[in-house]
């Protein structure tokens, strides 16, 4: 059937500057790494993206080897744009990366200019575009010099093959380093892409601190923590979740007794401020306004729309961060 996207799309939206630039994102983003591959149901990830835009969310995050199969989750998405989104090509940031193994041989994997460009082309190939908004390098590479890494962003950037230059998972010291060489090249860095949520908060030591200086704004994958700060694992692992498939980063042995406990007490919290244990996972990354945008994931349209809904309340008491803390720290 022909899709219309929502007239009201953009009303209950929040969207945040990245950085110092002219481009605002959602304050949540859905990325397609898990549930787009070419072993899921087409017709799932689909109404996923669909609903995402009618619910304001503009920005979607792929990389060359989500899926599986590796490369799938650009064709999902490609598909999805010839066939119901064409016409809002401009109404999208659509991002990508390359940067872990993608193919066979020493120029399929790192950070090479070589891998990055070749990279490049295929994903807009998959997806059927003729430019990408975000390029990203998905990992610093230290056996590559970080000048040939971000020359090759420089350069699909020069091309008009990608808009904008992200890094991903860079620490504080190689962030500094890539941000610099990126200015000196004319091409300012967009976006960092770290993992951030209560359980790992390695971010708030310094990174935060350098983009803010930067003006490189912020989206943090994994809010949720692949979603252990959801109501999911409170009862034992549902056959249908993460982490009771196969071949992913997370492990039925990850939720523990111990983590389900303090899973329970900030529940609580949540509950007490009215929200879901994923809404208040997905307001704490965006509390403060340091983070431009949280990057979800989802397998079903419901999760997107709960989690959308978190924004109805992104502020926090000194006296429930302390008790946050206090469950996670303590
Ligand atoms: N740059 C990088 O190196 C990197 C690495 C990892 C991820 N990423 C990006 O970050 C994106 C998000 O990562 P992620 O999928 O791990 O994020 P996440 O938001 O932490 O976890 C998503 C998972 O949480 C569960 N979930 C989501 N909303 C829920 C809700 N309201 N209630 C209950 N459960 C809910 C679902 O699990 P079930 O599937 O069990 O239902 C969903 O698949 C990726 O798609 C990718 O774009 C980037």
């Amino acid at each position: 059937m022909t899709y219309l996207p929502g007239e009201n799309r953009y009303q209950g939206m929040l969207y945040n500057r990245c950085g110092r630039s002219g481009v605002q994102l959602p304050a949540i983003s859905l990325g397609l790494w898990h549930n787009f591959g070419g072993i899921d149901i087409y017709e799932n990830s689909r109404s996923m993206v669909l609903r995402a835009f009618d619910l304001g969310i503009t920005h979607f995050d792929l990389a060359n080897n989500y899926g599986p199969p590796s490369g799938s989750a650009e064709q999902t998405f490609g598909r999805i744009l010839r066939d119901d989104l064409k016409a809002y090509r401009d109404e999208l940031i659509i991002s990508t990366k390359a940067g872990y193994y993608m193919w066979p041989g020493p120029y399929g994997d790192g950070g090479s200019r070589k891998y990055l460009l070749a990279s490049l082309d295929q994903s807009l190939r998959r997806m059927g575009l003729e430019y990408v908004d975000i390029f990203y390098s998905h990992r610093y590479d230290p056996k590559t010099p970080i000048e040939e890494t971000m020359a090759a962003l420089d350069q699909a950037v020069k091309q008009g093959k990608a808009l904008y230059a992200g890094i991903s998972s860079y620490d504080v010291e190689e962030t500094a380093k890539a941000a610099s060489i990126l200015r000196n090249m004319g091409t300012s860095c967009l976006i960092h892409q770290p993992k951030y949520n209560m359980l790992e908060r390695w971010i708030e030591d310094g990174l935060q601190d350098l983009l803010e200086q930067e003006g490189v704004g912020s989206i943090v994958f994994c809010p949720l923590a692949q979603g252990l700060l959801t109501n999911r694992y409170l009862k034992g692992i549902p056959g249908d979740s993460r982490a009771a498939r196969t071949g992913g980063f997370l492990k039925a042995n990850d939720v523990t007794q111990d983590l389900v406990e303090k899973l329970n007490e900030l529940g609580a919290i949540a509950l007490d401020r009215g929200q879901s244990l994923a809404q208040m996972a997905v307001a704490w990354v965006l509390r403060g306004g340091k983070v431009t945008s949280a990057l979800i994931g989802a397998s079903k349209t419901s999760q997107i729309e709960d989690n959308v809904r978190a924004l109805a309340n992104l502020q926090f008491s000194d006296e429930e961060l302390a008790r946050i803390d206090g469950i996670l720290l303590g």
